[in-house]
């Protein structure tokens, strides 16, 4: 087909369809123009005269409205070669305007309103020319307001049987009428039967607009408490389909509890007698569920708790509170086995039980065996403590061959290991009987002293009772005794005199058991007097200038004698050694010695091993 022949099909067309018998004129018309509400609209009317070369004589141009309820018609625009006249008195008066040309009309209406939606007749007459009228629907579009989307504040429970009210939507004033669709996380809802059902009901305002809601009903799950709920309103408007969608909504989904956890929430660890405990229950429910703490009893029957919310406080728990606790939900509110157990266990350690009790008597040599016990849940481990020394582990101590040493007082301190703050503690007072014993091995003491020295004479006994100790003096009126002390297990004295004359003193101690007694006999040396004081240094000194001279002398002495040996007339004579002997003795005021052993000491040394009684030097002072 060629251009010319598509053309000559095109007016074949229209003049079937459009021209009338009578008629040399078309006239061209949208057949519908659309426009928003109080918008201004312009709806063309173009014709044409056939017969007269184009531009009859004569047109007259006629614009019509039909009246909604009549459906009368009522003329709003006349025009011809001398008049243009907006009909007065009719709805259109004041709000149109036309303009014309050879080819066509143009009415432009201002401020479209809702009962502008109809058909805009133009009828164009050339009288002999031709006459014809053709019509343009205006379509009226108004969106509406954005929807305003309201959740069910209460919660649902998925275990409603049928499709509950979820959201409610509701948008306004829109034209023409629109449509509502429900989303769930931003994929529509399809109504179907029993899960999704959507009520929507219409309104006409006053104004003629159309208001819509909607209610969604629908069919809760678990998983819908995380989800989101809109609503969008779609509409028409100039040419196509818009979309507006509320904000998102979620909801309250109730659902039953299936499982419920029990714990400890502290102390972590080992739990003792006095601890506060706190057990904690929780379920996966909503609305969390108030649950009932239990505890079971001996005879297997649960013994309800006082708790608050889902927390069970236990102050000062004590071995009583140990056992199997539950927490449940109210009865009739699910099934019996959803609940949650633990096992409470509460470590205890009693106080130390020591046999033999507080304290026990022994006598010397004796053995004995002490033991500690504490009642524990736990393993507990024991050590023995003796004026802060270890002296024994486990629960036994053994004490063996008793000597006034073993006498004192022992702890058993008790620990637990597995739980270090449990620890108690039991004592033994342990007494040795037995009769004095002196410190020291001699039976008796001898001592050599200067006259007109001081000694002093010491005389230490162990022994319990604590031994009394009397001096008994020979040959001496003036001692006094300078120390005493007594113990638990021991009597000490010193007692102190000046040397005159030979003394003998008896250190006499005593108690319930028997006595002890040390004798002491002090010999005394009288004071050597010479004019001549020789230190040992000097005295050698001198003595080696004698022996020189003494070897001159014999020299001479000798040559003397050979000489009168020859000659016949001298005898031989003395020597001087008796006075270097004598020299020697007299070197010092105090001489002291211990008759036992013949060594010779430093008077010092003798003094103090006379003082302590003990010259093997077992230093208690
Ligand atoms: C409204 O829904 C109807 C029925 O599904 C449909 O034909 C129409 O096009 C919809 N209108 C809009 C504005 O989406
Ligand atoms: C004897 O004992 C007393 C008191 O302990 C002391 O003051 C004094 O020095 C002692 N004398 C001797 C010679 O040790
Ligand atoms: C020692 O003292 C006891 C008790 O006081 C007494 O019986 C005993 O005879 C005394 N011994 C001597 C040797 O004095």
């Amino acid at each position: 087909m060629t251009l010319r022949q598509r053309g000559a099909f095109f007016y074949l067309f229209l003049f079937l369809c459009s021209r009338n018998a009578w008629a040399d004129v078309e006239v061209t018309m949208h057949k519908n123009i659309e426009v928003y509400l109080g918008d201004s609209v312009e709806i063309p009317c173009q014709y044409k005269f056939y017969e007269v070369d184009g531009v009859p004589k004569f047109v007259m141009i006629q614009w019509f409205v039909k009246n909604a309820v009549t459906r009368a018609r009522a003329r709003i625009y006349y025009g011809d070669d001398q008049h243009q006249v907006v009909d007065g008195d009719t709805e259109y008066t004041g709000r149109i305007q036309m303009t014309t040309d050879q080819h066509g009309t143009k009415l432009t209406i201002k401020k479209v309103q809702l009962s502008d939606q109809r058909n805009f007749i133009c009828s164009v007459n050339g009288l002999s020319d031709g006459t014809m009228e053709r019509k343009t629907y205006l379509s009226v579009f108004a969106p509406p307001e954005a929807p305003i989307i309201k959740a069910v504040q209460a919660g649902i429970s998925v275990t409603n049987e049928m499709p509950s009210t979820v959201a409610a939507c509701q948008a306004r004033n829109g034209f023409p009428q629109f449509n509502i669709t429900w989303y769930r996380n931003n994929i529509p809802l399809v109504p179907s039967a029993g899960r999704v059902k959507v009520w929507t009901g219409e309104t006409v305002e006053s104004s003629g607009l159309y208001s819509a809601h909607s209610t969604l009903e629908y069919k809760v799950l678990k998983e819908d408490k995380d989800a989101n709920f809109s609503c969008e309103v779609s509409f028409y408007v100039p040419g196509a389909i818009r979309t507006v969608e509320s904000i998102s909504v979620g909801i309250t989904v109730h659902y039953p509890v299936t499982m419920v956890e029990l714990w400890r929430e502290s102390p972590a660890g080992l739990i003792k007698e006095g601890d506060t405990v706190e057990l904690r229950c929780q379920g996966d429910g909503n609305p969390t569920p108030t649950f009932i703490f239990s505890r079971a009893r001996e005879d297997g029957a649960d013994e309800d708790l006082d708790s608050r919310g889902n927390v069970l406080m236990l102050q000062a728990v004590s071995r009583r509170d140990r056992g199997l606790y539950r927490c449940r939900l109210p009865d009739g509110t699910s099934h019996d086995d959803v609940k949650g157990e633990m096992e409470l266990n509460v470590h205890y350690l009693d106080p130390a039980v020591v046999v033999p009790k507080e304290s026990e008597a022994m006598l010397k040599g004796e053995c004995l065996t002490a033991s500690c016990n504490a009642l524990s849940s736990l393993k507990t481990s024991m050590v023995w403590y003796k004026d802060s020394k270890v002296v024994g582990e486990g629960n036994m101590l053994h004490l063996q061959d008793a000597t006034y040493e073993t006498a004192g007082e022992y702890v058993c301190e008790v620990t637990v290991p597995a739980l270090p703050t449990l620890h108690t503690n039991g004592s033994v007072h342990i007494v040795v009987h037995g009769g004095p014993q002196l410190v020291g091995e001699e039976q008796e003491v001898h001592l050599k002293a200067a006259v007109g020295k001081t000694v002093n004479l010491s005389c230490e006994a162990r022994g319990h009772p604590a031994p009394r100790i009397t001096w008994i003096f020979d040959g001496c009126q003036n001692w006094h005794e300078v120390f005493s002390k007594s113990g638990d297990h021991m009597t000490h004295s010193v007692v102190s005199f000046a040397v005159d004359s030979d003394i003998s003193a008896i250190c006499n101690t005593s108690n319930d058991f028997g006595i002890d007694v040390r004798a002491f006999n002090i010999k005394a040396i009288p004071l050597v007097s010479s004019s001549t004081h020789f230190s040992p240094a000097e005295g050698s000194g001198v003595i080696f200038v004698v022996i020189i001279l003494c070897l001159l002398l014999l020299g001479i002495l000798g040559s003397v004698l050979y000489f009168l040996h020859k000659k016949g007339k001298i005898p031989c004579g003395r020597s001087g050694k008796q006075d270097i002997s004598k020299e020697k003795t007299a070197k010092d005021d105090i001489v002291m010695e211990m008759k036992d052993n013949g060594i010779a000491k430093s008077e010092d040394a003798v003094l103090l091993n006379a003082v302590n009684g003990d010259k093997n030097g077992t230093n208690e002072q």
